[in-house]
């Protein structure tokens, strides 16, 4: 079932949202997961409807926890710079293939790199829609946002065909697909249980990593948890670790001859 926009009046951006994703827009409606806008807040949120108290999902550049990240952004200290080869002065070029809530673009944003952002759920990338265009209003990321940040509605399984008709640059593809989590993990946050719900398991992630080698030029990253199988069984050059998570680095022949 599609996501409806749900809004007391219509307005000419919510239905530019509506037809750029193929959602209907609705007053009202009894479908599971729904994207409700708030005039007072300028945002559009993702709610599913037989949670009790919740806030909603949004994507929201501008929140404190964002915020405190951004202030104090190096690339000694993200793991995931490392892991797409941020060295020095060097930026690479980046398509997220699997953007989801665009968390991780915007940290390789804001350290500097252009990234291109795919999602193909249309509710997801409503989301994101949503988010870049606050984000763009914004005084302290006006200036770089709209050069560093780029969003493509379409399905990554399509890569090389969305690289050569946008004509894009790629240096690095950064692959994060849903991957089933361990029971133990069920304290994920209400508002994670709806985002997890309505995108599904991507069953079809293993696809995505010869799409990705076809279209870095230097690397592919994959992003899984700890505790996870590579992606299509292949094993990377490396992997940078963290606690929770692991950074699958596949380096390109150019990039291992050097
Ligand atoms: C785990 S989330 C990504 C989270 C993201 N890294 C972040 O920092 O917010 C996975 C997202 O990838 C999207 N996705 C999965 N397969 C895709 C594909 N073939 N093309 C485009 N998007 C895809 C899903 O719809 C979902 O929104």
């Amino acid at each position: 079932m599609q996501t409806p926009i749900i809004s007391a009046t219509t307005t000419p951006y919510l239905e530019q949202v509506a037809a750029e994703f193929q959602l209907p827009l609705l007053t009202e409606s009894d479908a599971p997961y729904q994207l409700h806008w708030s005039q007072e807040k300028d945002t559009l949120a993702l709610v599913q409807t037989d949670l009790p108290k919740q806030t909603g999902v949004k994507v929201d550049f501008l929140d404190a926890a964002v915020n405190y990240r951004r202030a104090n952004i190096s690339v000694k200290n993200e793991l995931i710079a490392r892991a797409c080869g941020l060295k020095g002065q060097q930026r690479p070029s980046i398509i997220d293939a699997t953007a989801g809530l665009g968390r991780d673009a915007f940290i390789l944003a804001a350290l500097g790199c252009k990234v291109t952002l795919i999602e193909r759920t249309p509710a997801v990338a409503a989301l994101l829609f949503d988010g870049l265009r606050r984000a763009r209003l914004h005084p302290d990321l006006s200036d770089w946002i709209s050069q560093r940040m780029q969003l493509i509605y379409a399905n990554a399984l399509q890569l090389s065909e969305i690289k050569q008709k946008r004509q894009l640059k790629a240096d690095v593809v950064y692959l994060d697909p849903m991957f089933p989590h361990k029971k133990k993990s069920a304290a994920v946050k209400k508002e994670m249980k709806s985002f997890q719900g309505l995108v599904g398991a991507d069953a079809d992630a293993d696809l995505l990593l010869p799409q990705a080698k076809s279209c870095a030029s230097k690397r592919v990253v994959v992003k899984r948890p700890g505790y996870a199988n590579f992606i299509n069984d292949e094993t990377p050059d490396f992997s940078v670790k963290s606690k929770k998570h692991r950074f699958d680095v596949y380096l390109t022949m150019t990039e291992q001859e050097n």
